[in-house]
């Protein structure tokens, strides 16, 4: 064979992915980084950014000497389309630029032909692969522990949760390769159910003032924060757009760019600056964090359920059962075994922020102020984007140290070791269980759930 030739097949042969795939078509996700596009815009949006690996003051892998004898994740679903009342909001929004604007000049002009086709409620593709990803991410962390050993399986019961859980083992063994298991539980999302996956059952919580708090918090922010930005798009368009269409505008960057099967970042998110969208964030972070976390006198509560399962999973005794915990299913074991060291739970956004709060994460974050900017750094690392974006996961994971008999307890928020300074966590982030157990007396005396009963 002429030597040319073989060179040529030779190179054809080894490298063929390089050729046959232009970067510009490769996935902004990974199974180990998560997003990683454009990191200091897609960083920053809220509870609608795909999900990164956020930064560890503390190593992330265990520290010597140190085996995992537990792990469980408590998840959110992936990234997916809006909601349906949102994506009717966003529809109308793009039809009043289009029959208002007077020009499309630079960078908006995408908008001049782009045509509006978002669903609803359901995962996308890119977040269908966001859960994928998550579940090789659990299975190679945890991979040599693993062995021999099968997650059990809980899911709230919304269409996006359930097959968010199913796209996660399926990711699972992929990694593990072998056969895909199955969810062992499913706990309906209705109205008198008691679930702990999904807040429903307080009704001071649910309606009246408490329910307003994050809103409020939210408008007070974008009065300030919007009017800037307000003016630039509608100068640029010549439309009328209010204070609400703009930051419907900013929420088009993740939906579509989470439409994109490889996420691409959308045209939308070009519309705006680097600092915008740290503001938006912040827009978003006030939402949460005074919906459901600190900031609401009754959002913690709602995660006392889920804080006590897994206090009943840490130390293989009975759930002591407060909040809306479903006795019947926490005390049978086909529904709720003790004896199992890995677990996997699916959920939403406003209830793991209400478990970590329950939790005390982010007792000594300096309360979010709703008048002034302060960015995710600036908070001790809260923000919605660094706790609750698609496909957001919460490890908690017990360690078994050489030369100690108690077990240690860590905490890894989106493969952020949080640092448990309320039980004494060492420059690890460990704490011993029963230590973390003890600190852990707000969920222990079920929490604020008194105040839910005197619902108006
Ligand atoms: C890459 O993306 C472009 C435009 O999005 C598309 O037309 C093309 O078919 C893609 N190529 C591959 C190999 O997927
Ligand atoms: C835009 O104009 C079309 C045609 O006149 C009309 O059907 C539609 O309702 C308008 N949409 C908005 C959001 O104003
Ligand atoms: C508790 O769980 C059982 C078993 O799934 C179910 O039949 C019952 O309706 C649930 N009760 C509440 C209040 O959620
Ligand atoms: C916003 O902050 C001000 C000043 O700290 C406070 O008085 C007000 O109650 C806050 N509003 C909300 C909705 O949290
Ligand atoms: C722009 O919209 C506001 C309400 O959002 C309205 O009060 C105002 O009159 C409108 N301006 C024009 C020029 O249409
Ligand atoms: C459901 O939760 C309520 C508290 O909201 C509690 O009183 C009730 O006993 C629980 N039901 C079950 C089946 O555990
Ligand atoms: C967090 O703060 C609440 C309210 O002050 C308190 O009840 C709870 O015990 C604290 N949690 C931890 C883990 O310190």
């Amino acid at each position: 064979m002429p030597r040319l030739l073989a060179a040529l097949l030779f190179t054809s042969l080894t490298i063929p992915s390089s050729t046959a795939a232009p970067t510009a078509n490769k996935s902004c996700d990974t199974i180990d980084d998560g997003y990683r596009c454009s990191p200091k815009t897609s960083h920053f949006w809220g509870q609608y950014s795909l999900w990164f690996s956020v930064p560890s003051d503390i190593d992330v892998d265990p520290p010597e000497h140190c085996d995992v004898s537990f792990a469980s994740v408590l998840s959110r679903h992936g990234g997916r389309d809006p909601t349906m009342s949102k994506t009717l909001l966003y529809g109308a929004t793009v039809g009043l630029i289009q029959n208002t604007t007077t020009s499309y000049p630079d960078e908006f002009a995408f908008l001049k032909d782009y045509k509006y086709n978002l669903g609803a409620d359901l995962l996308t593709d890119a977040g269908r692969q966001e859960m994928v990803n998550s579940g090789a991410h659990f299975y190679r962390r945890y991979k040599d522990f693993l062995k021999g050993k099968e997650p059990f399986v809980r899911s709230s019961g919304q269409a996006r949760v359930v097959e968010s859980a199913n796209k996660w083992l399926e990711g699972y063994a992929q990694a593990a390769r072998k056969e895909t298991g199955a969810i062992d539980v499913s706990i309906p999302e209705a109205a008198g159910v008691n679930n702990t996956l999904s807040h429903e059952n307080c009704a001071s919580f649910e309606d009246g003032p408490l329910s307003e708090i994050g809103d409020n918090a939210q408008d007070i922010w974008v009065a300030k924060f919007v009017p800037p930005i307000q003016s630039r798009i509608n100068g640029k368009l010549g439309t009328n757009l209010s204070t609400t269409e703009i930051i419907y505008l900013m929420d088009l960057c993740p939906f579509t760019t989470l439409a994109s099967p490889t996420a691409r970042i959308s045209d939308f998110c070009h519309l705006f600056t680097e600092d915008e969208w740290h503001q938006y964030d912040y827009y978003q972070s006030l939402g949460k964090w005074y919906g459901y976390g600190n900031g609401n006198p009754l959002g913690p509560t709602q995660g006392i359920g889920y804080v006590s399962e897994l206090l009943a999973r840490l130390t293989e005794k009975p759930v002591q059962a407060v909040g809306s915990i479903n006795s019947t299913l926490d005390t049978d074991p086909a529904s709720f075994p003790l004896d199992r060291k890995v677990y996997a739970d699916f959920s939403h956004d406003n209830d793991m922020t209400a478990v970590l709060a329950a939790l005390g994460l982010y007792n000594n974050t300096t309360p979010l102020s709703n008048t002034t900017i302060e960015t995710a750094k600036q908070t001790k690392g809260y923000s919605a984007a660094w706790t609750v974006p698609f496909a957001a996961r919460i490890y908690v994971e017990k360690l078994s140290c050489k030369k100690v008999k108690e077990e240690y307890v860590r905490i890894i928020v989106n493969d952020r070791v949080q640092p448990l300074d309320f039980c004494g966590g060492d420059r690890y982030g460990r704490c011993k269980l029963s230590k973390f157990v003890e600190s852990q007396s707000f969920t222990r005396t079920g929490g604020h759930w008194d105040q839910c009963l005197n619902a108006s």
